[in-house]
């Protein structure tokens, strides 16, 4: 092995409901081309276990190492996570991390968590912000969270029908005995097609639906959920810019589908695309709103008909409407981590997208992917108080 090759650590997740990781595939990868990976062994909380069991590491040439173990990883060792580190820890970081760190962007606490890194002496390589040379991201989990928002919505839909009374649908653990999760798309997708099918029994009809951003990586994902579970192709209306640029919101369009799903880049205000007046006239088909973006507290939602983002264990809220003139209630699903829904593809495809990049960990003083994102790190850090900046010994 080159001594140029870092050892890699890969951290359990601390985060409640957290099952995603790198897969074993990329892991495997990594070993072949000569780096030592290790990997902690999974939490055994089912509330955070890992969707990829530990043998599969084994198999893939990683050594297993206990839980928590990056703390005390020996100096030069990469720490590779994906969500934040525990919010109660305050030591300064030793070791570079590949991570999504949510502290670029004035986010509350951020200086107090990109601090540790300077007074650790180390890098955080943020996920969120590593691009190609072209400018986009390296990879995201947008696929899978419009492909989980879909199907919640069209489950929402079918459970509305079928529940008259209670039209709120019940938590992701109520249909998958227990687990907040899916153990795989097959699960999933059997699972809403049957849902399709009891919502057409009672309509005689299967849903129709409109994505907002369908050509953008949620949107995809959307719309390939619906297509999955039976909607036809012309029940599935597409919109992205091209549609919007000329003709400022709300939309008509949106209240004559029965499920719509938002799934912008939100960078500019834009007017609302849907609104309470809209959904309180008369002929409303619309009965779920699935708000991938969750703009929730941006002042330029432009989903402004609910101001709660809502969770695994309660998927929907109902959408107060004054003077509404349809007799039928309507509810908005708007959940920030959708792809932990679906934690294996997810994490499979995101690990995926990332393989390159982590291959060039050897060159990371050169390769422009690397280079990028220490430059950002070292923008931000420079930002922070000099208390804060300040490398402890
Ligand atoms: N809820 C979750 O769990 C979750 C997970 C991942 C991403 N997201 C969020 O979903 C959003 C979309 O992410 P993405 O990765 O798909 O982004 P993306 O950039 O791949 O796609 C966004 C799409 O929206 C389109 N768009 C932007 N403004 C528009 C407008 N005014 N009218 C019509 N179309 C418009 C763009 O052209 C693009 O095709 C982001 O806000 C992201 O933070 C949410």
């Amino acid at each position: 092995m080159s001594s140029t090759h870092p050892a890699i650590l890969l951290r359990q997740e601390q985060r409640l409901l957290e099952h995603r990781s790198y897969s074993p595939a990329v892991i495997k990868s990594l070993v072949d081309a000569g780096y030592a990976v290790s990997v902690e062994k999974s939490s055994q909380d089912p509330a955070r276990i890992r969707i990829f069991k530990d043998e599969e590491y084994s198999a893939a040439g990683a050594q297993l190492v206990p839980e928590q173990s990056w703390e005390t990883a020996a100096p030069g060792t990469i720490i590779l996570g994906l969500k934040e580190l525990p919010e109660d820890q305050d030591f300064p970081l030793r070791n570079d991390h590949i991570t999504f760190a949510h502290c670029y962007k004035n986010q509350g606490g951020w200086q107090r968590v990109l601090g540790r890194f300077p007074r650790g002496g180390s890098i955080l390589y943020d996920l969120e912000f590593l691009v190609d040379d072209h400018g986009r991201r390296v990879s995201a989990f947008g696929y899978h969270a419009g492909f989980t928002g879909a199907a919640l919505a069209v489950k929402a839909w079918a459970w509305r029908l079928a529940n008259p009374g209670q039209p709120l649908l019940p938590g992701v653990g109520e249909y998958t005995d227990g687990r907040e999760f899916y153990l795989d798309e097959r699960e999933l997708v059997e699972q809403v097609k049957q849902d399709v099918a009891a919502g057409e029994k009672i309509t005689g009809r299967t849903p129709t639906a409109m994505v907002m951003g369908a050509l953008g990586r949620c949107g995809r994902g959307a719309v390939d959920l619906f297509k999955k579970v039976g909607l036809a192709d012309g029940d599935i209306t597409k919109w992205d810019l091209d549609e919007t640029r000329d003709r400022h919101g709300p939309y008509e369009e949106i209240v004559q589908h029965d499920i719509f799903l938002n799934a912008i880049y939100l960078s500019d205000p834009v007017p609302p695309f849907v609104n309470v007046e809209m959904l309180a006239k008369p002929g409303r088909k619309l009965s779920v709103v699935c708000d991938v973006s969750c703009d929730t507290t941006n002042p330029h939602n432009p989903i402004p008909i609910y101001s709660v983002n809502t969770t695994f264990k309660k998927p929907s809220v109902l959408v107060d409407i004054p003077n509404d003139q349809n007799d039928f209630p309507m509810s908005v699903i708007s959940i920030d981590h959708l792809p932990s829904m679906l934690p294996r593809e997810a994490s499979e495809s995101f690990s995926e997208g990332l393989k390159e990049s982590l291959l060039l960990l050897k060159d990371r003083d050169s390769a422009p992917v690397w280079t990028k994102a220490k430059k950002l790190f070292d923008e931000k850090i420079a930002l922070l108080p000099v208390g804060l900046r300040t490398k402890e010994v």
